[in-house]
């Protein structure tokens, strides 16, 4: 958006376009209005952060609403994935959708190395009883029932990678629903085969218990 604006103010436009131009990308990023001549793609990303996601996601990533997740400090690769799942409507939400078609996916680069750069929090375990078996399943898996080690992947402090995702500190209402999503295949697409698997040799009993272990690391 910056650069179109900078290379509209170049190129020589009738005025009335060209001041509708400049209205129109002013209107849209009110935050880069007198900003740096030219604004780099970590600016643009800011931006569109502040305009379209920081309402549920937070400005920082640090969603508080339980439903939407945290982004902060997850792998720019895993968020410009799931960007795309849900474009092509291989993941599906009702909610994120449409927010994804509307964005170029050229600055589906830049919104996750924002995203990635920020701090994530932890949330507060509630029971701490539920934590202490869903640590165990997290860390150990149950090798009789054929139940992975969810740090195999995911790794034993919950930081994620570029192929798995960060659960530390995440919100526990926002897991669970993401497990019930895998076991009933509103997320079945390439990499996510993996974690349907995973979720459908699980009871409801532990899905709760390995949240709420999660959220509080
Ligand atoms: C109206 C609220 C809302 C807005 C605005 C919003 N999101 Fe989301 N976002 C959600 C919800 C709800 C989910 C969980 C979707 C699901 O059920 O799978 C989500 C999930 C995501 C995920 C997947 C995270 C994961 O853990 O797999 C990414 C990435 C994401 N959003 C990025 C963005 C970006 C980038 C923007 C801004 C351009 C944005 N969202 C704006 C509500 C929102
Ligand atoms: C074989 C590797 C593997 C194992 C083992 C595994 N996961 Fe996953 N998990 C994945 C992959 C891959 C994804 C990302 C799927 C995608 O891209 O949509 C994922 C995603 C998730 C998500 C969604 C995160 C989000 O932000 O939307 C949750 C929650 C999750 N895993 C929990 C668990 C738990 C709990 C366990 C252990 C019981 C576990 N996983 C074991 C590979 C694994």
């Amino acid at each position: 958006m910056p650069s179109d604006y900078h290379s509209a103010d170049r190129n020589v436009l009738p005025g009335a376009c060209h001041s509708s131009i400049r209205f129109q990308v002013a209107a849209m990023l009110g935050l880069l209005i007198g900003g740096p001549a030219l604004a780099g793609d970590a600016d643009k990303a800011r931006g569109i952060v502040a305009e379209v996601c920081s309402a549920c996601h937070g400005m920082d990533g640090n969603s508080v609403i339980p439903n939407f997740p945290k982004l902060a400090g997850r792998h720019p690769e895993y968020l410009v994935r799931e960007l795309k799942e849900f474009v092509s409507g291989t993941r599906k939400s009702a909610v994120m959708t449409p927010i994804a078609a509307k964005l170029d996916p050229d600055d589906f680069k830049a919104l996750g190395e924002y995203f990635g750069a920020q701090k994530p929090t932890s949330g507060q375990v509630l029971d701490q009883k539920a934590a202490a078996s869903g640590m165990k399943l997290y860390q150990d898996g149950d090798e009789e029932r054929g139940v992975p080690s969810c740090a195999g992947c995911h790794s034993s402090d919950g930081a994620g990678s570029k192929r798995f995702p960060r659960l530390a500190g995440q919100h526990r209402e926002y897991l669970i629903e993401q497990m019930y999503n895998f076991r009933n295949d509103v997320r079945n697409y390439g990499a996510a085969r993996l974690m349907r698997e995973v979720a459908k040799r699980l009871s409801e009993d532990e899905i709760k218990a390995v949240a709420e272990y999660l959220t509080g690391l």
